[in-house]
């Protein structure tokens, strides 16, 4: 039986990769990557990476992401960007509130909701970031920080809008540590993130939202972790910076899907 959701592999660049690189990672990717069916494909890339991004993509399977945004449309807020702006780049996708731009740019819950209430009103499809640190597991919070991180991140988001919210769990302890969660660690926390988002909508709603899993996400550990029943795809940081571990990522979803 496969799931009733269909997989969402996106990459998040982070601070890596010149416009020129961007290009150069495309002209390698698309070929490889050809029309392959059952899977959503993003790339998220830095700002300054969007035109030639979109540029590439093109027509092919490949939606663009950025990587954060302002919630307010234009105005006084020097180095922030709109979701009008990013509209106009053929930007489809918005990642809002990963766990750097909460602790390194001190942003917070509520202002992490009035980005995703923008992007729901500009047409951009958030990828809303939860996950516990290190600390907040040990000390038995998890729940607790997965069911307020959701539900203030989605105060005010009705059940159709957060079909068309992708949710992305990274506990913040895998991030960019080699130190992935197990399969079974993943899969406990998405059916949680999933009992959660039926008790804030219905269990039709909840059963159509997708949960991608992020954190230190390789080629190797792809399958088993999207073999899991509320697994829906990934956020992938370093391993989507080289085409081929990207690719091989995609590929290792497909099949568990289909297989799952
Ligand atoms: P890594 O895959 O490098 O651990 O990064 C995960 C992440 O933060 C994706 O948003």
């Amino acid at each position: 039986m496969s799931k009733p959701r269909k997989p969402i592999v996106a990459a998040n660049w982070k601070m890596f990769k010149t416009p020129s690189e961007t290009a150069d990672f495309f002209r390698t990717f698309l070929p490889v990557l050809g029309t392959l069916d059952g899977v959503d494909v993003v790339i998220a890339p830095p700002f300054p990476c969007l035109p030639a991004a979109s540029e590439h993509a093109g027509k092919s399977i490949v939606r663009i992401a950025a990587q954060n945004m302002h919630p307010e449309a234009s105005g006084a807020f020097t180095g922030e960007v709109s979701a009008i702006m990013l509209r106009e780049l053929y930007v489809t996708y918005v990642i809002i509130g990963h766990s750097e731009r909460r602790t390194l740019f001190g942003e917070s819950d509520a202002f992490i909701n009035r980005k995703v209430l923008t992007a729901h009103a500009s047409n951009l499809r958030p990828i809303l970031c939860i996950g516990e640190t290190l600390e907040e597991r040990d000390a038995g919070h998890i729940h607790d920080v997965l069911r307020r991180q959701l539900t203030a991140g989605l105060a005010g988001i009705n059940a159709e809008q957060a079909i068309e919210t992708v949710l992305a769990y990274e506990p913040v302890w895998a991030i960019g540590t080699g130190r992935t969660a197990t399969a079974a660690q993943a899969q406990e926390a998405h059916a949680f993130i999933r009992s959660v988002l039926e008790s804030l909508y219905d269990a039709a709603t909840a059963r159509r939202i997708r949960i991608q899993y992020g954190g230190s996400v390789k080629p190797n550990n792809a399958a088993e972790l999207s073999a899991q029943a509320d697994v829906d795809g990934f956020l992938v940081g370093g391993a989507s910076l080289e085409s081929g571990s990207f690719y091989e990522i995609i590929r290792a979803t497909v099949h568990s899907s289909l297989e799952g």
